[in-house]
């Protein structure tokens, strides 16, 4: 782990959510993901905390197999499903998102927000389809681009942040290009973007007290102010945006 991602672990250590989300939103996916057995086996991936996989488990019924490369987040995924007397529906997996060790057919559902633009949005969806039995579905989250002509500044931060960026349209026709029905795509609203940059933004001036003299810190504090500053003032232009996708 290179010292900005270090930096950027300890920022993030013992936040809820490690993406913008929320929880009526997670809701609402699921409730698209229609019909399913009793019981559906659902993989969540990039699960970090553990905010997706405790919704889904604790109230959607599935039984969740969450996986993520950091040791340390699962560990806290496990604590805080047996806290929320969860600990028989979530189970953690310690894996890498691009290449992952389950059967072909094993789950009704994959689930994965915040986390497919690891793999890239087409390599995800490709990879992770061998995974979902016929007709199960993909739900992903996705920063997307959600105007024509986005500002400057907003293309600017993410052509150096996330140059594969896309737009609704551009995603939604490399799922179908991928042979997947799209079922439904809606955007996160912005109190879920706020659930996560307003808990993050109260951390960034006593990290820079916990780290004094230290550039890379300080690299980080600023680079996380201009990507806050950057969605508060052109959040209109792009959102995170679920996609709901049946195999
Ligand atoms: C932006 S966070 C989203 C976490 C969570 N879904 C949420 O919304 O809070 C992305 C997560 O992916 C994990 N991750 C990074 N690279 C990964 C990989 N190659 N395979 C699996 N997980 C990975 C990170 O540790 C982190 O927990």
């Amino acid at each position: 782990m290179d010292r900005t991602t270090e930096l950027l672990v300890l920022l993030h250590h013992g936040l809820d959510q490690l993406a913008p989300g929320l929880p009526e939103s997670t809701l609402r996916a699921w409730s698209l993901c229609a019909p399913l057995p009793a019981d559906p086996r659902v993989l969540d991936l990039g699960c970090g905390t553990g905010a997706q996989a405790l919704v889904l488990a604790g109230r959607c019924g599935a039984d969740v197999t969450a996986v993520d490369l950091a040791p340390a987040l699962l560990a806290t995924v496990r604590a805080r499903a047996e806290a929320a007397g969860l600990a028989d529906r979530v189970r953690t997996v310690e894996a890498d998102l691009r290449a992952l060790p389950f059967p072909d057919g094993a789950f009704d559902v994959i689930w994965s927000e915040g986390a497919i633009y690891l793999a890239g949005f087409d390599a995800g969806l490709k990879g992770w389809r061998r995974l979902l039995r016929p007709g199960g579905f993909i739900v992903v989250t996705e920063l997307s681009w959600l105007v024509a002509d986005p500002p400057t500044e907003a293309v600017d931060f993410w052509a150096a942040g996330y140059p594969a960026m896309r737009t609704v349209d551009g995603n939604v026709a490399a799922a179908e290009r991928l042979g997947f029905r799209v079922v439904d795509v809606f955007t996160l609203p912005d109190a879920g973007w706020w659930a996560y940059y307003g808990p993050l933004r109260e951390r960034l001036a006593p990290f820079l007290v916990q780290h004094p003299e230290d550039s890379d810190a300080v690299a980080v504090v600023e680079e996380t102010s201009r990507e806050i500053g950057c969605y508060e003032r052109h959040g209109a232009a792009y959102g995170y945006v679920f996609y709901v996708l049946q195999g």
